[in-house]
């Protein structure tokens, strides 16, 4: 569910067409809804409603501080994997007292600026980190919250770069040596073992991996309270898909599968959707620059790229591309929608049918909110694209296009003497 729709056969963003934004601040370029970011919000949220929680958005996912700002003020936590997303969600407004950090690889700098900060928990991710907060903190004179991120072994049917439950990924603490971990940390100086943590992979259509790992975890929560362990919170992680192409599992179903198995531990539940909530709220809108035909193809070429959206080569994903104006009596072609990078790999689509587009149209790369512009680079010395927010009839520019001078900011030009 989004708010980009057609009005007369022209695509808008809420209120506002997307041509005119191009007209104005150029192409490529991102636009989200707000009006989409509130709804996806407010319906995950609820379908939570039945249980002690706290939603914590995983804001890898999409970071412009706009984007968290709108969040946190609808009293959203965040999920966070670096210092970098530490200082932006605080920048952004954000509760410290809301912020779980994941990530099997914080360093002594961003371990002291969470605890600095007074963050909720860290997801701990193996024992030598563990080792390392509990120093961390001691030199700081604090306790850390901590939680285990448990691997529970188990295959969450997505992409395999987005699998991260199974057991030979770098995630997590093995099923095998979870009570050891545990019983590690209540040893350990420093650390006050609030919770446990799993995630199982992102963009999962199904609910039944979720309900697997929910039930995974309630027996290790309830063997670590027979043990003593008086763990307050359980982190199930993100993942639930959106539709793509196929269609997931709506945000209330999601919810029940992964409640059920936990509803008598009287655990407070954390959740850590990124994709679910972001996706389907942004596009990104590119202009067709030539139509290119070889003898056993034809090539929309655009002038967005793979290094605005690298989705598709990375994970063969499927991003419907509609044009921004209708036309009647438009046939439909099939072809690859390719950006101007030197790469193979630069592609949108590939084999698509959509209708014939000519030189200067604009297309609209949809479900391009979450792991889109986060994602971009600088490649071919390519300025990344400016992101805009709409807000009904308002289109708030919430990142410039970066120039040539921010390519090179931070590069010296040093000129060697030729020997
Ligand atoms: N929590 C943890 C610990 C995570 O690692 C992730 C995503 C999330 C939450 C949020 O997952 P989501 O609700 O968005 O599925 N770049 C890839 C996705 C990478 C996901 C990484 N971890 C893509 O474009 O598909």
């Amino acid at each position: 569910m989004h708010y980009f729709d057609y009005r007369n056969d022209e695509l808008f963003a809420e209120d506002v067409p997307l041509a005119e934004i191009a007209r104005r601040h150029g192409t490529p370029f991102y636009v989200y809804s707000a009006r989409t970011l509130r709804r996806h919000f407010r319906v995950f949220d609820e379908a939570f409603a039945g249980a002690d929680h706290l939603v914590c958005y995983a804001m890898k996912a999409l970071s412009n501080l706009s984007i968290l700002g709108l969040f946190a003020s609808m009293g959203s936590g965040f999920d966070i994997v670096s210092g970098g997303e530490l200082a932006r969600c605080l920048r952004a407004g954000a509760d410290p007292a809301r912020i779980v950090f994941s990530g099997v690889g914080k360093t002594d700098e961003e371990i002291a600026a969470a605890l600095g900060a007074g963050i909720l928990m860290l997801n701990v991710e193996s024992g030598p980190e563990m080792r390392r907060v509990s120093e961390v903190a001691g030199r700081m004179k604090k306790n850390a919250p901590v939680s285990l991120r448990v691997n529970p072994d188990l295959d969450p049917g997505t992409h395999p770069h987005i699998s991260t439950g199974h057991r030979d990924s770098k995630f997590g603490v093995p099923l095998s040596q979870v009570f050891e971990y545990y019983a590690e940390a209540r040893s350990l100086p420093n650390l006050d073992i609030v919770g446990l943590s799993t995630h199982i992979g992102s963009q999962i259509t199904e609910t039944a991996p979720f309900a697997e790992a929910a039930n995974k975890v309630a027996s290790i929560v309830e063997r670590l309270r027979a043990d003593g362990f008086a763990l307050k919170h359980l982190d199930l992680g993100g993942g639930l898909g959106i539709p793509y192409q196929e269609e997931p599992p709506p945000p209330a179903l999601y919810a029940k599968s992964l409640l059920e198995p936990l509803k008598n531990l009287g655990l407070s539940i954390i959740v850590e959707p990124g994709r679910v909530l972001v996706g389907n709220a942004g596009v990104l809108v590119t202009k067709v620059l030539y139509i290119k035909e070889t003898d056993v193809k034809r090539f929309i070429v655009v002038d967005g790229a793979m290094n605005d959206l690298i989705r598709p080569v990375l994970y063969e994903a499927y991003h419907a591309i509609l044009p921004v104006r209708r036309r009647a009596a438009r046939s439909a072609v099939v072809a690859d929608v390719v950006g101007p990078v030197c790469e193979s790999g630069d592609f949108f689509a590939r084999e698509r049918e959509l209708p014939e587009p000519e030189s200067g149209d604009l297309l609209a790369v949809m479900s391009a909110g979450a792991y889109g512009f986060v994602m971009a680079s600088n490649y071919n010395s390519r300025p990344r694209a400016p992101e805009i927010l709409v807000d009904g009839s308002e289109a708030h520019v919430i990142r410039e296009r970066e120039t040539f001078d921010d390519l090179v900011r931070a590069e010296k030009l040093v000129i060697l003497k030729t020997k």
